[in-house]
């Protein structure tokens, strides 16, 4: 029970890495705000997951590309649990349009759901937890392709490596107050973002055989890295990202 007494807000928690989020957080006692958009009952269920671990939970329904929405998820956690010790910039899409025909209504979404959100999430975080005094987390789950080109999915790419800066950036920023700013890089993995590969065989198979380990991951297996990235055994990692991506940015390029 490492994050007993701490209270974590994970954006887009009600499904895919998320969800897995949650679950880790709370199996490791955390209270937990789960953030989300769509799928109330979705939310529902997995507060009864949280509820059966003994830790306090509540969902809020906010769009988290919208400044006003992200300000009322801040409030409505301190006024229920007093405090935020752990944020987790998760919420993001991709379109998997060409940079030729990524449509202006397009670009501005991912970048909102995917860079905005984390910035004012950020913001919001590290100005909550500089009022308690006593540091805290910031973690921005971002992808390999924060760095790594993904032809066809530009716009995505670009959110990402925004996130890279932004980790890099506010976690130089916020170290004075020990507030960590971490992010961390997934690769392929079982969620709706990539239901599209997964329901296609062929694309499967080139993507598993693309990746070193030779399969794509479970969410649990990016959540375990962001239950120790908010545990105090990761005390001394800030302003970096850690990736946990079966080995596959030293393959061939995004499938
Ligand atoms: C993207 C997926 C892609 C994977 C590996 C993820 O960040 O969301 O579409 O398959 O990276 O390239």
């Amino acid at each position: 029970m490492n994050l007993k007494s701490k209270v974590a807000i994970v954006t887009g928690g009600n499904s895919g890495i998320g969800m897995a989020i949650v679950l880790e957080l709370a199996r490791q006692g955390a209270s937990i705000i789960i953030d989300y958009l769509a799928h109330p009952e979705a939310t529902d269920a997995l507060e009864k997951q949280v509820l059966a671990f003994g830790d306090r939970v509540i969902g809020v329904e906010a769009d988290v590309s919208q400044v006003a929405d992200l300000q009322n998820l801040f409030a409505t956690a301190v006024k229920e649990f007093g405090r935020v010790d752990i944020m987790v910039n998760n919420a993001g899409i991709e379109t998997r349009t060409s940079i030729l025909d990524t449509t202006e209504a397009q670009y501005e979404k991912v970048l909102a759901i995917n860079l905005k959100s984390a910035f004012f999430g950020t913001q919001f975080a590290a100005q909550q937890m500089i009022r308690q005094g006593d540091g805290g987390r910031i973690i921005n789950i971002t992808s390999v392709h924060e760095d790594w080109p993904m032809p066809g999915n530009t716009a995505y790419c670009l959110s990402k490596g925004g996130m890279r800066m932004l980790t890099r950036t506010a976690g130089v920023e916020l170290a004075p107050h020990n507030i960590l700013v971490v992010g961390v890089g997934p690769g392929a993995v079982t969620t709706p973002i990539n239901l599209g590969t997964m329901n296609d065989p062929t694309l499967l198979k080139k993507l598993d055989s693309a990746i070193p380990l030779g399969r794509v991951a479970m969410p649990e297996e990016i959540a375990s890295l962001v239950g120790f990235l908010a545990s105090e055994g990761a005390s001394y990692i800030t302003a970096t990202t850690v990736f946990a991506d079966g080995g596959i940015m030293q393959g061939s390029p995004g499938l």
